[in-house]
């Protein structure tokens, strides 16, 4: 007779004997050699944060904003736009022209250039929906491509478009997929934390003429640095003479000081300055329609019509482009950003809800620098103090602190950012900005503060409660063995504790012993 175990085991063989006969799987594995890619730095960020059960976790990494209660912001302009687009029973779902709903294109050109902009006036602006900035951004690499005549028979390898250092991490890869070749051009300096902006004069200068150069219109992303209009100025007069090409990318307009007008500065500056450009809008931010995807490709023309040059060709040539890619643009986001733009009342609303968003960011710029100085008084990372923090604009801050800081802040005080120091200061608001200022003081200083050596010496007893906890409650007799731990890992935080106040005694009570050696040029500053 076999046993109960061996009938058991032939019933599962014949079973999954049967399963394999009966599987659909192609037997030509044709995704065999397919690479596995990384994940997205951000959206890997994002979904560590959702893991942590840790309570004062702060997630600074995404580029959304929140509001004071860390919660995405529905603006109320948009909410009322939402309640009229319900009620109109005269809308349906048609498919959308190709370039997209009329009055959203018409509003948003105005939007970017002004109404009384001298190329909206003379019919020189070419106007196309695009789902949102990355749309945008990927339709305007595509037609430099294949029409920017200073690049026609030209390789991909000698079409290049030049890219702030650092940029939006998503920039290189749009345009290196779209025939074009990515490389960096100087502007973000380290040591000042601030605009490089002599080596990016010099390297205008020094550029082949008609080059192509990525141009972020407000808030930079990720370093928060902007030109000066002064310093716009000097770049846009180089602009002129070289005769390069300005691809503006616009995803911040009024977020960056709370005003469309200001925001759109440096892009109207160019237009009047007769310099060759685009510009890319994108509604997430300052509409807060991330998920929308509402967004616009604007290419200035040298002149109205269809003769050579003229705007009907170039928007002929968009309309292909847009076919190609997604046939029609979506309906949703337009009509509501077209609503807004066109109602007057509307209009200063959204004003209002931009300046909310804007100014609670600003704010919380001004706490997070008063807390760094006046109460940890933590050692900057640049010459100027913590003044970045105050003058950066936009959404997010290039703090200055190094990927092993950036490390510790993520790792110790489960403040989720990039590695690059960047900060999203919307995930700021008031209920957090202590706990970060306080991480932010320690990962710079992680052994200066006898409070954050005491948290590193209860670390072992913190350790062992929860095990004791979890033995107990599992395997009752097992506890007895959790406590010997237990009193071992007191000892060892005893002895680390006693080595710790030798230390902090030896500095003089100031706390500081010796940084790492990672930290000793951020020492010297
Ligand atoms: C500089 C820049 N350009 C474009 C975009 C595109 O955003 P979206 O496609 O969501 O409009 C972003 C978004 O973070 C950005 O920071």
């Amino acid at each position: 007779m076999p046993s109960t175990a061996s009938t058991a085991r032939v019933r599962l063989d014949q079973v999954s004997n049967q399963m394999a006969s009966s599987s659909t799987a192609p037997t030509h594995d044709v995704w065999h050699s397919t690479p596995f890619a990384p994940p997205d730095a951000i959206f890997a960020l994002t979904a560590g944060y959702q893991q942590d059960s840790f309570d004062k976790k702060v997630n600074l990494g995404v580029g959304a904003y929140r509001d004071n209660d860390g919660k995405p912001f529905v603006l109320p302009v948009v909410r009322k736009a939402k309640q009229i687009l319900a009620s109109d029973d005269s809308l349906d779902h048609e498919y959308l022209p190709i370039a997209g709903l009329p009055s959203f294109v018409k509003a948003t050109s105005k939007l970017i250039f002004g109404a009384d902009s001298p190329a909206i006036k003379e019919n020189r602006v070419v106007t196309i929906q695009t789902i949102s900035g990355t749309g945008a951004n990927h339709y305007g690499g595509a037609f430099l491509s294949r029409f920017y005549e200073p690049w026609l028979g030209k390789s991909k390898e000698e079409k290049i478009i030049y890219l702030s250092n650092p940029t939006w991490a998503n920039h290189k890869s749009i345009f290196n997929s779209t025939g074009l070749t990515a490389a960096d051009y100087p502007y973000y300096d380290p040591k000042t934390i601030g605009l490089d902006l002599v080596a990016f004069l010099d390297f205008l200068r020094k550029a082949p003429k008609q080059s192509v150069f990525l141009l972020h219109a407000c808030a930079h992303n990720p370093t928060g640095v902007d030109p000066t209009r002064d310093q716009w100025k000097e770049i846009a007069q180089i602009f002129k003479e070289k005769e390069h090409f300005a691809f503006f990318d616009c995803a911040y307009q009024g977020f960056a000081s709370g005003d469309l007008d200001n925001d759109a500065w440096a892009v109207r500056h160019f237009v009047e300055e007769a310099i060759p450009l685009l510009v890319c809008q994108s509604f997430a931010k300052n509409a807060g329609l991330y998920g929308e995807r509402i967004g616009a490709l604007n290419i200035v023309a040298s002149h109205a019509g269809d003769s050579e040059g003229g705007a009907d060709r170039i928007r002929s040539q968009l309309l292909i482009l847009q076919r190609q890619e997604i046939s029609n643009p979506p309906t949703f986001g337009a009509r509501i950003v077209g609503l807004i733009l066109s109602d007057e009342a509307m209009f200063e609303q959204w004003k209002g809800d931009i300046k909310t968003m804007a100014h609670r960011i600003i704010d919380m710029r001004k706490q997070l620098h008063e807390l760094l100085v006046n109460k940890y008084k933590t050692p900057a990372p640049g010459p100027n103090g913590w003044e970045h923090v105050i003058n950066q604009i936009g959404m997010f801050t290039f703090t200055g602190l190094n990927p092993d800081q950036c490390k510790a802040m993520v790792e110790r005080g489960h403040i989720y950012m990039t590695s690059n120091g960047r900060i999203s200061m919307a995930g700021l608001n008031e209920h957090n900005v202590e706990w970060v200022a306080e991480c932010i003081d320690k990962a710079i200083r992680p052994y200066s503060h006898s409070e954050s050596a005491a948290r590193i010496v209860a670390m072992p007893a913190i350790i062992s409660d929860t095990l004791l906890t979890t033995l107990a409650n599992t395997f009752g007799t097992l506890a007895v063995v959790g406590i010997v731990a237990y009193q071992f890992l007191e000892i060892n935080a005893k002895r680390l504790r006693e080595q710790r106040d030798r230390e902090l005694a030896a500095s003089g009570g100031k706390g500081e012993v010796t940084p790492p050696a990672s930290y000793e040029g951020l020492k010297a500053q």
